[in-house]
C-alpha cells in the first residue's frame, strides 16, 4: 500500500487519465513488475528483442525511418532504448502516464527522446466520441510500435460506459471496436511492430483459456503482418492470486 503510494506520487500523468485512473493503476503496475521482477523476466526479455527485431527490419527498408513513436512506453519496462538510440535519431514515449525511468531517459537524451503524453485512442477527455473518429493520428515518418498496450485501451473507458449504465453488450462492441482503431492505425504505418495479449490463460487444472483477441492474429497474417515471437507470460504467478493466471503473447512487425 505505502509503496503504491511512492510509486503513485512519482507518476505524471495526463489530469483527463487521472481522473479515469490511470495514474493508479500505472503505479499498481510499477509496483508489481518490482515484486515479481524474477517471474516476469523472460516476458520483458521477449518483448524487448521482438522491438528491437522489428526495429532492425525497418532500418533495413529502403524508406528507413529516423524516428520511433513508441506506445505504451511510459513506465519503460520492456523497452530496449540504448539499442533503440542506435537505430533511431529520435525516440517518442507515447503514454498517459510517465514513470521517472522514462523522464530521466528524456533528460539524459536532450533532443533524441522525447516523452509524449497523448492518449492514444482519444477518448479519455471525451468517451461519447466514436472510437474510429477520435484515435489521433500516428506520424508518417517513423516506425511506430505499441507494447503490450492492445488489451489495455479499452479497459478503463469501457468501465466508465458501464458505470453510466450502458448495456454490456455495447459496452463490449465499443471496446473491439477501440482495438480495431488502433490496429487500423498502426497498419497503415509504412514500419511497425504489435505486441499483443492473445490469451488468458490458467495452470491445469485451472479453467480453459479464453481468447481475449479473437480472430486478431488471423487477420494481421493476411494484412502484411509477419510474426515475430510468441510466449507465456506468467503475468499472477501461484501465490500472487487466488488463481494463478498467465498471458498468451505474440509480437507481431510490418
Ligand atoms: C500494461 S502497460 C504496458 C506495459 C508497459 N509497456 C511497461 O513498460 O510495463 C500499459 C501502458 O499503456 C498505457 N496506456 C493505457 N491506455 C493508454 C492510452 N489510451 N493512451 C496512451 N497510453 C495508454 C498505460 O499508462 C501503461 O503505461
Amino acid at each position: 500500500m505505502i509503496a503504491e503510494l511512492f510509486a503513485w506520487w512519482r507518476i505524471d500523468c495526463l489530469p483527463a487519465a487521472r481522473r479515469m485512473g490511470y495514474r493508479r493503476e500505472a503505479a499498481a503496475l510499477v509496483v508489481r513488475h518490482r515484486r515479481l521482477r524474477r517471474h516476469w523476466a523472460d516476458h520483458l526479455a521477449r518483448t524487448r528483442a521482438a522491438l528491437l527485431a522489428s526495429a532492425r527490419q525497418a532500418t533495413c527498408a529502403r524508406d528507413a525511418p529516423k524516428r520511433a513513436w513508441i506506445m505504451g512506453a511510459g513506465l519503460l519496462h520492456d523497452v530496449p532504448l540504448a539499442e533503440l538510440l542506435e537505430c533511431f535519431e529520435r525516440i517518442d514515449l507515447v503514454d498517459v502516464a510517465f514513470a521517472p525511468a522514462a523522464r530521466d531517459a528524456a533528460r539524459r537524451h536532450p533532443g533524441r527522446v522525447a516523452c509524449v503524453t497523448q492518449d492514444v485512442t482519444g477518448l479519455i477527455a471525451d468517451p461519447a466520441r466514436d472510437p474510429r473518429d477520435a484515435m489521433p493520428p500516428l506520424p508518417d515518418d517513423a516506425w511506430c510500435a505499441s507494447v503490450n498496450l492492445l488489451s489495455q485501451l479499452p479497459l478503463l473507458p469501457c468501465s466508465v460506459w458501464l458505470q453510466q449504465g450502458m448495456a454490456e453488450s455495447g459496452v463490449e462492441r465499443r471496446g473491439r471496436t477501440i482495438q480495431q482503431a488502433h490496429v487500423d492505425a498502426l497498419q497503415q504505418a509504412a514500419h511497425a511492430c504489435l505486441i499483443i495479449e492473445c490469451a488468458q490463460t490458467h495452470p491445469p487444472p485451472g479453467p480453459a483459456d479464453i481468447d481475449l483477441l479473437p480472430g486478431l492474429p488471423e487477420r494481421l497474417a493476411a494484412s502484411g503482418w509477419l510474426p515475430l515471437d510468441s510466449w507465456h507470460w506468467p503475468l499472477n504467478p501461484p501465490g500472487e492470486t487466488e488463481l494463478p493466471e498467465g498471458r498468451a503473447m505474440q509480437a507481431w512487425s510490418r
